[in-house]
């Protein structure tokens, strides 16, 4: 991030904190605000809430990572989340993953440069007996091969 990005960072959530009032039971509306202008709570925006709220850096993280549609990075539009529990694993994750990085370019925790795929691991989610499975917002897709997996990914929009 660029020194003036970095300020203008900065303003911006010393003017929601000043709008809410610096006490730290505006913690979570005042980083909703964050999320929902940009998408994801960075690093440097944590590390500001905290400064400004006159509270640890670690209590802001707790928060962020608590709440589970609260980001702390930048994402693609296509989050792509693989299962890597025991019976995908068994039925060819491994396979997929390779797969789906060679197209993407990318590994797991990755974005794509043009921010369109972020490619993330998730726990079971229930469909174990039709993995492997894969999850990409908010569709399911089972029964994956790799060459189904990669058309999957060309069909984004
Ligand atoms: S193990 Fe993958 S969905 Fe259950």
């Amino acid at each position: 991030m660029l020194v003036s990005e970095k300020s203008a960072l900065t303003a911006e959530i010393e003017g929601i904190v000043n709008e809410y009032g610096n006490t730290r039971d505006n913690l979570l509306p005042i980083l909703q605000r964050i999320l929902n202008k940009h998408g994801h709570i960075s690093e440097f925006a944590q590390q500001e809430v905290a400064r400004l709220l006159d509270i640890h850096p670690v209590e802001v993280y707790g928060v962020v990572t608590f709440y589970g549609f609260m980001r702390v990075k930048e994402e693609g539009r296509y989050i792509v989340r693989l299962c890597k529990t025991i019976s995908c694993d068994l039925a060819g994750k491994e396979a997929i993953a390779r797969a789906i990085e060679r197209e993407l370019d990318i590994k797991f925790g990755e974005t794509t440069q043009d921010k369109k795929f972020t490619l993330e691991y998730i726990n079971c989610m229930g469909m174990c007996d039709a993995g492997p499975a894969m999850l990409i917002n908010d569709t399911v897709y089972t029964h994956l091969t790799p060459r189904k997996a990669i058309e999957i990914l060309k069909n984004c929009k």
